[in-house]
C-alpha cells in the first residue's frame, strides 16, 4: 500500500505529481490462477506471437483508470472506500477471444457472474462523479489470458484453445476489490497491489 499510506494526505510534496497509472480489479484465489496457469502453459507453443499473462498477475478488471497523479489517488480511494456491495459467487469457465475468433487478439478466460457488471457500472459512476471518463464500450467480464505482440494472435492458437471452450476452471466469492498499479517494463507489465477494499463493511 506504499502510496497511499504514506505522506501527508494533504500537502505540495514533489512526491504527489508523480504519475501513477492504475486500475481496479478483482484478484482470483491462487488455485484458480494456477489453472489457468496451466492452460497457458499448454497454449503456449501454439502461439508465436503472444504475450502472456504471469500466472500470478492473471486478474479481472473492473475499471481501468489510465494515468493520474498520486495527488489524485486520494479520490478514488475515497470512492472505493466508500462502496459497499453484498459478496457474490463467480464460477470461472471456458476461454475465449477479442473481438473474436476470426481476428483474435486478446485470448480470456471467462466467467458467470451477471453482479460483477453491476459492480463495474457502479464503479465506473463513483469514478465518473470524480471525472474519469465514463466507459464508452459495455463491461464485458473477462480474465485475460494472453495478447497479440502484433496484429493478431496465431490461429493455431485459436484451434488449440477449443479444448478448454467450457473447461472449469473453479469457483470463489467476491467480497473485496482491489487497487492496482502498473508499471509498464519492456518484459511486459508488472502489477503492485496498493489498497484492498472489501465490500461488505
Ligand atoms: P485487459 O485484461 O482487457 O487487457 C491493466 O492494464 C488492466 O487494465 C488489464 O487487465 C486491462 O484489461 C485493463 N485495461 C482496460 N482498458 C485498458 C486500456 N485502455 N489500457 C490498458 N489496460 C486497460
Amino acid at each position: 500500500m506504499a502510496s497511499l499510506s504514506s505522506g501527508p494526505r494533504h500537502g505540495a510534496t514533489p512526491d504527489r505529481q508523480t504519475v501513477m497509472r492504475v486500475f481496479i480489479a478483482v484478484e482470483l484465489p491462487e488455485t484458480i490462477r494456477r489453472k489457468l496457469g496451466d492452460v497457458e502453459r499448454e497454449l503456449r507453443p501454439s502461439a508465436s506471437s503472444a504475450r502472456w499473462v504471469a500466472s500470478d498477475s492473471i486478474h479481472l478488471t473492473l475499471k481501468f483508470i489510465g494515468e493520474i497523479t498520486e495527488a489524485r489517488l486520494h479520490e478514488v480511494d475515497d470512492g472505493l472506500a466508500g462502496l459497499t456491495w453484498r459478496p457474490f459467487p463467480v464460477v470461472v469457465r471456458g476461454v475465449g477471444f477479442f473481438p473474436g475468433a476470426r481476428s483474435p487478439r486478446v485470448l480470456w478466460a471467462g466467467l458467470t457472474a451477471s453482479t460483477m457488471e453491476n459492480l463495474a457500472q457502479e464503479i465506473d459512476a463513483r469514478m465518473e462523479r470524480f471525472g474519469y471518463e465514463k466507459e464508452k464500450r459495455a463491461f464485458r467480464a473477462h480474465i485475460t489470458l494472453a495478447r497479440a505482440k502484433n496484429n493478431r494472435l496465431d490461429s493455431s492458437l485459436v484451434q488449440a484453445a477449443r479444448k478448454f471452450e467450457d473447461a472449469e476452471f473453479g469457483s470463489f466469492t467476491v467480497d473485496r476489490c482491489s487497487l492496482f498499479q502498473s508499471t509498464l517494463k519492456p518484459s511486459g507489465a508488472v502489477y503492485t497491489k496498493l489498497k484492498e477494499y472489501v465490500l461488505d463493511k
